[in-house]
């Protein structure tokens, strides 16, 4: 064993948690009993120097007004992406926001007008579409391509839809949620030439780099595109890689000058919500500083997670196809050889064997017959999913 119990099964019943407490939030056929692995956090404890941090912050005891804009903030940022990812940031380009998906939102109002469009890679993270369409924007779907089991993207529709006028921003998920891709570097270099020929701002999505399966690396965006970074715009945070997700602090890296502006108006001088809470302050500066050893065992504990759906899919379940994530805790999984339509799929889901798994369908109409299933939990929580599966088919 390492470091680590990641096997430890935690309670999380009556936290206001949203995974737990409000599962029959995941579908209007969920049912209390179902088992919760929906909702993107970890069924995981946090590493112990964020708890200490936090404990340390608590006996303050005063949580008044505060701010990120420090140099330890900002160094813990930037150590973290230079350490990991080779990645110099700027600090000064370094902005907060509550939340990535908040963060994309304002981008995509600030770079486009009422009908312009918004390209997007369905199957996709749900708000991608829903969110783009709230706000009164055009969604293009530049669907990937899937060959039975693997995806990738489609170049020959991109640049199609690339130059169509009203096309303004190219919304990447990168790593990929649901399909679990982490893009390779020519991939990334051909959207960005695609995007560069026809003038589009890239917003890229890369809240689940530090969630890489073995063997695989991922690339930021900025550091393929260089010679782009004026129009490329990364999401980034510690939520997704840490377990913090309630913490609501997201670091949205801005080169633009121009553009730094218009964020600050909005979201400082227009919502007022330019300032994290104290505790997400201290609990980040913990995990880019001190939880590295943490993350990466994490990963080998999901590798293994995954290797356990693979194997137990093939030996009892030969007609559930698993799309191998390279990236991300999310096994996406194939139910298409069984023939069911969608009500047939969540009845028996949710009614029959009363597992709690994202529907394929919410990620885009290329996601029917598939699930996304939440891997970030004890194996044991994993196998009890299994077997109701199993059982019950
Ligand atoms: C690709 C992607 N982006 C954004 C988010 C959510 O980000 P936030 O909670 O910071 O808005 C998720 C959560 O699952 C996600 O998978």
């Amino acid at each position: 064993m390492g470091k680590y119990n990641f096997d430890k099964v935690v309670n999380r019943e009556n936290t206001s948690c949203v995974k737990w407490d409000f599962r029959t939030r995941c579908n209007e056929k969920a049912t209390k009993d179902g088992l919760p692995l929906w909702v993107a956090d970890m069924d995981f404890e946090c590493a112990q120097p964020i708890i200490d941090a936090l404990h340390k912050r608590v006996e303050h005891k005063i949580f008044g007004y505060s701010s990120n804009d420090t140099k330890e903030y900002k160094e813990s940022v930037y150590s973290w992406y230079k350490r990991r990812f080779n990645l110099e940031l700027e600090k000064d380009n370094i902005f907060y926001s509550p939340g990535v998906v908040p963060a994309i939102i304002t981008l995509i109002k600030i770079l486009t007008n009422e009908d312009d469009k918004v390209i997007i890679q369905q199957p996709v993270y749900t708000p991608f579409e829903l969110k783009v369409k709230n706000n009164n924007r055009e969604v293009v779907s530049n669907s990937l391509k899937y060959d039975g089991q693997r995806y990738e993207m489609d170049f020959e529709d991109l640049r199609e839809k690339a130059k169509d006028p009203k096309a303004k921003v190219m919304l990447l998920c990168s790593p990929h949620n649901p399909v679990g891709r982490v893009w390779k570097e020519e991939e990334l270099r051909t959207v960005i030439e695609i995007c560069m020929e026809n003038d589009l701002w890239i917003i890229s999505d890369e809240i689940h780099s530090d969630l890489i399966r073995k063997g695989n690396k991922h690339i930021p965006t900025l550091e393929v595109g260089n010679d782009y970074k004026d129009k490329i715009i990364t999401c980034t945070a510690p939520s997704k890689t840490f377990n913090l997700a309630g913490m609501h602090l997201s670091n949205i890296i801005i080169n633009n000058k121009k553009l730094q502006q218009q964020w600050l108006f909005e979201i400082k001088d227009k919502l007022d919500i330019g300032a994290p809470s104290p505790f997400a302050i201290a609990s980040t500066i913990a995990a880019y500083n001190e939880c590295e050893d943490w993350i990466d065992e994490l990963n080998e504990y999901l590798d293994g997670n995954i290797e356990f759906i693979d194997n137990y899919l093939k030996k009892n379940l030969a007609k559930v196809k698993l799309v191998k994530p390279e990236g991300t805790y999310l096994a996406w999984l194939d139910f298409n050889g069984y023939g069911l339509n969608k009500a047939e799929l969540e009845d028996f889901m949710f009614k029959k064997a009363r597992v709690l798994f994202n529907q394929g369908y919410s990620f885009g109409k290329e996601g029917n017959g598939f699930v996304r299933v939440n891997a970030a939990c004890p194996r044991y929580i994993l196998e009890e999913a299994m077997d109701r599966i199993k059982n019950n088919l």
